[in-house]
């Protein structure tokens, strides 16, 4: 027997008893005649004490063991002299008897503790040990917890999990495809699943009705704090069912999380248009843990010749409350946070709402107090506040004032982690349109059912079609998307013709599933939630790569395997490959 207890649940209650435990050696501590040896397993920390006077063989064995080495020990649990009150076993130590060393360890290359002196990198390459250390572990205890409640919630409504595969063909969902040669077809690829989309939406066909996966998912694109090329999906479709019914039962699924995980009761979740979203805050994931919301300024900026604003399709402001007090230094700060290349403004212009009622702004040339005045009020600002405007193109200059937005909400501490607000993003545009390409693409994928409302306008203003599609944001990250499905073959036809599919390219790639669709496709609708960044969320974490066991890194390479890697010629020739040269 290796152990009778973990190291995470002996308590005072547990005085005098006999006890074995096994795990990694954490620390070691020698103090005078004694030797301290913190514990370590998944449950915890127990310390074990070892006493030169009363056992001087046992000690000098223990003073012997080095960090992370793998021991058994037996011994008696008796009440701490001086206690640790942070750690749940604090009150008592292990007066070891016996101790048996079952593996020695090198030296790990960075300390396995909350604090670690080992760097991304490193860490990343022996993830394996990075993953021993207490806060790496509880992000996956509750990445477990949260897929766990997932199925509950779902398997108690009928849902039913259904693996579907992951050598398909090509599955748009906007992002590249990973693809992976056929051996036994030459020159023909299967490509990863960048969702199961199709699947499930077959499977309605089949009259599944109600189906869920927690499954991978892979997209070849550039890698940020939030993406990862494969990364899980909850994917759940619904037949006969409307939007309404699946904003309820995921606004459900995700009240339930957070009641069973956290504790938490989230009250009904808020909805908004794509459109208000864009406009007041210059994002389809807009974070509404705080106001500051947008205030478009242009009609009361022109004619004062500046031609900043005069030249500008769209001048708008936020107002900082309190921030009228910002330094000169504070307000460079902030002109240079937009000027960086990422956001790209050209300039910031601010007015300071006085304590005592005067107005001053950085473009006091051109316009009157009685101009900052009715600016002032627009944006509702009081004495004491700071208005921060930007200038330009609608769309880019949306995008730069909601960076700024974010910058301001953080400088004041508005966007606590532990505060959660949920929102859904309703009203999607159907399309988007590519400028340079002269073309549209769907904004959601192409199996997104337009707003029936808005069919006429698919021939007329195909930019200006709504769909039925809805997107779970919680302080400002877009958590799951989803909509409700073409299932009229002829409308699903029309949707590729306006997408720029010939017939025959449309028939190509998706026509098993608009024959599909000739059999009696119910009504449906589904939704796919990322599960790496609802437990980021929740863990608070900045990056997903925090929550998955073995992440890649930046670069899309995972550092401990050293993938991907060069294979042999012999396969490459099997697979009929011929690889180009690589210029050096
Ligand atoms: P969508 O493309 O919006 O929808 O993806 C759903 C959710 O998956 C997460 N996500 C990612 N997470 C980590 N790394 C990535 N690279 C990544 N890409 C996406 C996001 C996102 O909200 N088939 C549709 C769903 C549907 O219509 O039912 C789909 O995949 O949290």
């Amino acid at each position: 027997m290796y152990r009778n207890s973990t190291c995470g649940e002996l308590k005072l209650a547990d005085e005098n008893k006999i006890v074995t435990l096994a795990g990694w050696v954490s620390k070691i501590r020698k103090m005078g005649g004694m030797t301290f040896i913190d514990l370590r397993d998944r449950y915890g920390i127990t310390q074990l004490s070892f006493n030169q006077e009363v056992n001087p063989e046992l000690c000098e064995q223990a003073n012997k063991l080095g960090r992370e080495w793998v021991i058994m020990v037996t011994g008696t649990v008796k009440e701490r002299s001086s206690k640790n009150s942070n750690i749940p076993t604090g009150d008592i130590e292990i007066i070891v008897a016996e101790l048996t060393v079952l593996n020695a360890s090198q030296t790990p290359p960075f300390t396995i503790e909350t604090e670690t002196d080992g760097g991304d990198e490193l860490r990343m390459k022996y993830r394996y040990l990075d993953l021993r250390r207490n806060v790496v572990r509880q992000n996956l205890e509750l990445r477990h917890r949260m897929a766990f409640e997932t199925r509950r919630y779902l398997d108690d409504r009928a849902f039913l999990e259904v693996e579907t595969p992951v050598l398909i063909g090509s599955t748009p969902e906007g992002a590249r495809d990973f693809i992976v040669p056929s051996r036994m077809n030459q020159g023909e690829f299967y490509a990863l699943p960048q969702s199961p989309q199709l699947f499930k939406q077959l499977l309605m066909v089949s009259g599944f009705d109600r189906y869920f996966q927690i499954v991978k998912c892979f997209r070849d694109e550039d890698l940020r704090a939030d993406r990862q090329p494969e990364f899980t999906q909850i994917d759940c479709e619904m037949s006969f069912v409307e939007q309404e019914d699946v904003l309820t039962t995921f606004e459900g699924l995700t009240k339930h999380l957070f009641k069973t995980i956290k504790g938490l009761e989230i009250p009904d979740f808020p909805r908004m248009s794509y459109a208000d979203a864009m406009k007041q805050y210059g994002s389809d994931k807009p974070d509404i843990r705080f106001e500051m919301k947008f205030v478009e300024l242009k009609d009361l900026t022109v004619g004062r010749d500046f031609v900043v604003f005069d030249s500008a399709e769209y001048v708008a402001g936020i107002c900082a409350e309190g921030c009228a007090v910002y330094t000169r230094k504070q307000l460079d700060e902030l002109t240079e946070f937009v000027k960086r290349p990422q956001i790209g403004a050209k300039g910031l212009i601010y007015v300071r709402y006085n304590e005592d009622g005067t107005l001053k702004s950085s473009v006091d040339k051109f316009y009157s107090e009685e101009d900052l005045k009715l600016w002032a009020e627009r944006c509702n600002a009081k004495p004491g506040d700071l208005i921060l405007i930007l200038a330009g193109e609608t769309e880019k200059t949306q995008k730069q004032l909601c960076e700024l937005r974010l910058e301001m909400g953080t400088r004041l501490g508005l966007r606590d982690k532990n505060n959660y607000k949920c929102l859904w993003v309703i009203d999607f545009p159907l399309l988007e349109k590519d400028e340079e390409l002269n073309r549209f693409f769907a904004k959601h994928h192409p199996f997104t059912s337009p707003k029936p409302e808005d069919i006429p306008l698919l021939d007329s203003d195909p930019g200006a079609v709504r769909a039925n599609a809805y997107d779970l944001v919680i302080n400002g990250v877009e958590i799951g998307g989803g909509s409700i499905r073409i299932h009229n073959s002829d409308l699903q036809k029309k949707m590729f013709e306006v997408l720029g599919f010939t017939p025959e390219r449309a028939q190509e790639q998706f026509g098993f599933l608009m024959n599909a669709f000739k059999y009696g496709a119910p009504p449906h609708g589904g939704i796919a939630f990322g599960l790496d960044r609802f437990v980021s969320i929740f863990a608070g974490l900045d990056s997903i790569r925090d929550c998955i066991a073995f992440p890649k890194n930046n670069a899309g390479r995972d550092m401990m395997i050293d993938a991907p890697s060069r294979v042999e010629q012999e396969q490459l020739d099997e697979l009929g490959i011929m690889l180009k040269p690589v210029k050096e």
